[in-house]
């Protein structure tokens, strides 16, 4: 069988006027279904941009990225979307909420791209808000929030529609370290249940939490 994703060859760059600087060099690389992979590295490594290109945000490099065995690199815009709507669920570094929509809509989107009808939303996004403690914020709009509590949105939100694939950058960078412990504690019960979960960290801690460290280093792996 082949693996969840495969990374061939992966090259991004900028250019500038007659020079290029690279920010992903010549990546390979196997995730299983089940892996908890924790991507480290140092500010400026690519983490960032390996994890955007993985969530079909970025459709700016060269290579080969197989998801599932089908190839996303010769897949155009709108099937990118649609492969990404129904199969991941993505945690922003800076958080990106829908500014317009208030946290219950907010979590709302994702259920929105799996034909799940009025009152089942209803449920599960009751449940999310029970789950994360955001009841009482629920009519509220992001920027009536604080950074920590955007996060937890943005946490809430990649994890509502219960995808196969959540990706997470800093998951738990804004948090105190006790919440950011509950949501490890999530994301390793999810994994128990079969979620593939790919994520950035700064933290030790955090990264002991998977089953396997990638280091990113001037755009290099350096270790599997
Ligand atoms: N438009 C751009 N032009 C040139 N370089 C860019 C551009 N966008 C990003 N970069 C560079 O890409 C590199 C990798 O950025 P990335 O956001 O992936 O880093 P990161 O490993 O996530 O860092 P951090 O830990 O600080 O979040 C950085 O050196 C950054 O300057
Ligand atoms: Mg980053």
């Amino acid at each position: 069988m082949s693996p969840l994703v495969q990374l061939r060859g992966v090259e991004k760059y900028f250019e500038h006027g007659v020079s290029r600087t690279y920010v992903l060099r010549q990546v390979n690389l196997d995730i299983a279904a089940g892996d908890f992979v924790s991507i480290m590295g140092p500010s400026g490594a690519g983490k960032s941009t390996l994890l955007h290109i993985l969530g079909m945000h970025d459709a700016t490099w060269r290579g080969e990225y197989f998801l599932m065995g089908r190839p996303i690199h010769s897949m155009g815009k709108k099937d990118r979307m649609e492969v990404y709507k129904a199969h991941f669920g993505f945690v922003f570094q800076s958080y990106h909420l829908l500014d317009s929509l208030t946290v219950y809509e907010n979590l709302e989107v994702p259920l929105t791209y799996r034909n799940i009808k009025r009152s089942e939303r209803e449920s599960i996004v009751a449940d999310v808000l029970d789950r994360f403690q955001m009841v009482g914020k629920k009519d509220l709009f992001p920027n009536q929030l604080s950074g920590g509590q955007q996060q937890l949105v943005g946490i809430a939100r990649a994890v509502v529609s219960n995808p196969q694939i959540i990706l997470a950058d800093e998951p738990t960078g804004n948090l105190h370290s006790s919440q950011g412990e509950e949501i490890m504690q999530m994301f390793k019960k999810l994994n128990s249940e079969g979620t593939t979960i790919i994520q950035v960290t700064h933290n030790e801690k955090n990264a002991a939490h998977g089953n396997r460290i990638i280091q990113l280093r001037d755009g290099w792996v350096e270790t599997q």
